[in-house]
């Protein structure tokens, strides 16, 4: 057992954090976490079931009772003390996510200062949840339209993000004046954790955030068989955000839904192609290949096809992959076998369809989940890479002639959640912008994740939005007071 060596060593903790108090599972059952670089383990957390659910539920409820009437000048003060903590202690919770989870330690303490940004942002927004007045229907009748907060949340997270995924739906919740449980993935809980531990020495009260650790089955139905719980948003496959969401219909709580993208990067022959390179590096090979927002298909246009690829496996060749602790690595292991196996499948499948592989070895299963990043051209819009997710390092392009057959291929998907595309010709950026069906669009730019905007997908993508001040609405409630005259 290799366990982290950290300043701070409070922020390493291995139980769950509820109402305040830090607990075991009632059961006395635990996980292991291991190390995805080289499945030593790091320690044990909590595996909680239906009844320490509905414990953290009770508390959670207390939470919101004492959190709702805060002001909201409270609410954003407590919020921002839990963003100055974060980035306090980067180098910790960095180091923390990179054993974790696998990532290169400096693209770690990166994601600590984003996942930071959302709580800032929202510790803002806390203040601006305004309502409206709109002239009444009748000569002495005024209507007045307020926001409330929601009520009880609750949070399912995945791996890929350790930390951003959960500020950004808990920075929302906190602020709107909903209380939240968290429940992290399997994989990646001493994040989570760590978090909640800063945010009592931030001075949010007890109940108003608790992590859950555990097993995700038994933990999801019980929030969702309570009707105490209001809101469930929740970031992973879209098989799972579907059967959430009808269990979410019993008590009709309020969903939003992060799932699958299957992102087209279309290249069109009036690119600037050295900045189109640029961009598809940052999207495809950010957290090696694992982002929902990951370009997941190159589309590039016949005449800018050979230079486009020359310039990329160039790019391509500057990767390094290894330990995220080593010096210089930008390519860390995949989260497990399962994921390894997953590329290594899309890759045979595309070469058994046609497909030619210019740049990266033929995957291999290597101790420590690593894939090395591929390149392939000749891909078809039939071949598995194409409609599911690959959430790894393997680029493949596909050639196109016109404008109206990249559009059609792009939007060849159940999903819609993130697409880009370089041009430098604004027409065609307006054309295209209008064509293509996702939630976010990456136009001569290839990262777009940030708190001030509008994160969601369309379709099989999700529902909701994330950071802005669209997050923050996804917690509150409308209601109207219709004021009569005498
Ligand atoms: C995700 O992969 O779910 C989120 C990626 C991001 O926030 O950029």
């Amino acid at each position: 057992m290799t366990q982290p060596k950290l300043s701070n060593s409070k922020l390493f903790r291995q139980a769950c954090y509820i109402g305040g108090e830090w607990v075991g599972a009632q059961s006395g059952e635990t996980l292991d976490v291991d190390n995805p670089a080289n499945g030593d383990i790091l320690g044990q957390v909590p595996n909680c079931n239906a009844q320490d659910a509905a414990r953290a539920i009770a508390e959670a409820d207390k939470g919101f009772q004492v959190w709702r009437k805060k002001t909201a000048n409270e609410r954003s003060e407590c919020l921002y003390r839990w963003y100055q903590l974060m980035l306090d202690n980067t180098e910790d919770l960095g180091k923390l996510m990179t054993l974790e989870q696998g990532k290169p330690l400096a693209e770690s303490k990166g994601e600590v200062q984003y996942a930071a940004s959302f709580i800032k942002w929202f510790a803002e927004e806390a203040r601006r949840s305004y309502g409206e007045t709109i002239p009444g229907a009748k000569p002495d009748q005024h209507i007045v339209v307020t926001r409330q907060p929601i009520g009880v949340s609750v949070a399912i997270t995945p791996w890929n993000f350790p930390a951003a995924m959960i500020t950004r739906k808990a920075g929302a919740a906190l602020a709107a004046g909903c209380s939240m449980i968290v429940k992290p993935a399997e994989a990646t809980p001493y994040t989570a954790l760590a978090l909640a531990h800063l945010s009592a020495e931030a001075g949010i009260p007890a109940g108003v955030l608790n992590v859950i650790t555990g097993k995700p089955r038994p933990i999801g139905e019980a929030f969702t068989s309570s009707p105490v719980v209001r809101k469930l948003s929740f970031t992973g496959s879209t098989v799972v955000g579907g059967k959430l969401m009808a269990q979410c219909a019993e008590h009709i709580q309020k969903v939003s839904l992060e799932l699958g993208g299957n992102a087209p990067f279309i290249v069109f022959d009036d690119a600037d192609l050295d900045k189109a390179v640029e961009g598809a590096m940052a999207s495809k090979f950010r957290n090696t290949g694992q982002t929902c927002v990951c370009a997941n298909r190159f589309l590039v246009q016949d005449s800018v096809h050979d230079a486009f690829v020359e310039k990329l496996t160039a790019a391509m060749k500057k990767l390094k992959v290894g330990d995220g602790f080593e010096e210089g690595v930008n390519q860390s292991a995949l989260i497990n076998r399962a994921a390894v196996e997953k590329v290594t499948q899309h890759y045979e499948d595309a070469m058994s369809k046609g497909a030619q592989r210019v740049y990266g070895p033929v995957p291999e299963g290597k101790k420590g989940n690593y894939v090395e990043p591929l390149l392939l051209t000749d891909v078809t819009p039939d071949m598995q890479l194409c409609h599911e997710e690959t959430f790894g390092p393997l680029a493949g392009i596909i050639r196109f002639k016109t404008e109206e057959e990249a559009i059609r291929i792009a939007n060849d998907t159940p999903y819609g959640l993130a697409a880009y595309y370089y041009s430098q010709n604004i027409h065609r950026v307006w054309r295209v912008a209008d064509g293509l069906d996702s939630g976010i669009i990456g136009v001569n730019e290839g990262a777009v994740s940030n708190a001030t905007a509008p994160f969601g997908g369309m379709k099989a993508s999700g529902l909701g939005r994330e950071g802005s001040r669209h997050g923050m609405e996804e917690y509150e409630e409308i209601k109207y007071l219709c004021m009569g005259g005498e």
